[in-house]
């Protein structure tokens, strides 16, 4: 392999600046040429597609965002569109590819992989909804902006006898809103393994209420379950809390990413170069138990979200 390109796809995260300048440095640092595709698979299929250098990938580790723009391109199911995709490859000599992005991003890195060009999957997404690896790149620093973000809640709930019901994002893994819960001392969790029971919810909070005698109350609830502004009305309705939402969005989605995302980023990235050197594709990069491995991208895509029970014990008695 010469050349190799390098894209970020779907929602951006913290932390992929890190990992296109590892790709970048690691590769031109073993005598490879490395082309940013900008705009993920839709600057691929337009030929949005420049060369990268140790300069243009300088000053970025610590940035948030994607210095190469994302976006997301449903049609790129279509193999006439893949097809348009990897004539702009070939014209340019470029023979393998690193995607970074989420699963989306994944099955058209494999299918690019069934076609001849060897890609290899990066998991970058806030959402840590990629089950083969324990981490994805920027889930961390979406943490941090969370509990941020909650802290400063609890101090005005806590004010005003209040009840935050902050909504986090995640895309149906409730991995943000436990975490987050936990580090924040929050008093109800609800995602999509808890299931939403609006009785019950209400229920509990009266008794943290009444009974506890809390001052304030935290419901971490991800997003797409339930509309939190009429549950924030019905907090007020049925119980001593007077509820207020707040709708993180993409607040979450921004910053400078956290050491751990960086680092992450970076070692996953040479994992990458390394296994198109040696003309591997097919294959996405995970975190598990400490070490940086690669896993086939089928299997990956096939493996069930991961039961976070333990953690969601944890947080029962922690309450
Ligand atoms: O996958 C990342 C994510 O931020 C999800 O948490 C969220 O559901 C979705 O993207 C939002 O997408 P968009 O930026 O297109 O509104």
């Amino acid at each position: 392999v010469r050349r190799i390109g390098i894209l970020t796809s779907g929602g951006d995260s913290p932390g992929m600046n890190a990992a296109i300048r590892a790709v970048t440095r690691v590769g031109l640092n073993s005598g490879l040429e490395v082309f940013g595709i900008y705009n993920g698979y839709k600057g691929m299929v337009e030929g949005y597609i420049e060369p990268l250098t140790r300069e243009t990938v300088g000053e970025i580790v610590n940035r948030g965002g994607t210095v190469l723009g994302s976006a997301r391109l449903p049609e790129f199911k279509d193999i006439e569109v893949r097809k348009k995709a990897i004539h702009q490859l070939k014209k340019r000599g470029i023979e393998a590819v690193v995607v970074i992005g989420g699963d989306g991003s994944y099955r058209g890195a494999l299918s690019l992989t069934e076609m001849g060009i060897n890609c290899i999957g990066l998991p970058g997404t806030i959402d840590n909804d990629i089950t083969c690896t324990d981490y994805t790149i920027g889930f961390q620093t979406a943490l941090e902006t969370v509990v941020e973000a909650i802290d400063k809640l609890r101090d005005t709930s806590n004010s005003h006898h209040r009840c935050s019901i902050v909504e986090v994002m995640g895309n149906r893994c409730g991995d943000l809103a436990l975490w987050s819960g936990i580090a924040c001392g929050a008093e109800i969790i609800v995602t999509s393994e808890t299931g939403f029971d609006e009785e019950d919810v209400l229920d509990r909070l009266r008794d943290l209420d009444l009974i506890r005698k809390k001052k304030h109350a935290i419901v971490v609830i991800s997003e797409k379950i339930t509309d939190v502004d009429q549950f924030a009305k019905k907090v007020s309705l049925n119980t001593g809390f007077s509820g207020r939402a707040t709708v993180l969005g993409h607040i979450q989605r921004g910053g400078s990413p956290c050491p751990f995302d960086r680092l992450l980023a970076s070692q996953m990235g040479e994992k990458a170069v390394d296994l198109l050197m040696q003309g591997i594709g097919g294959q996405c990069i995970c975190i598990r138990n400490n070490e940086i491995v690669a896993i086939p991208i089928e299997k990956a895509l096939s493996m069930p979200q991961e039961s976070r029970k333990p953690l969601m014990n944890l947080f029962e008695r922690l309450v």
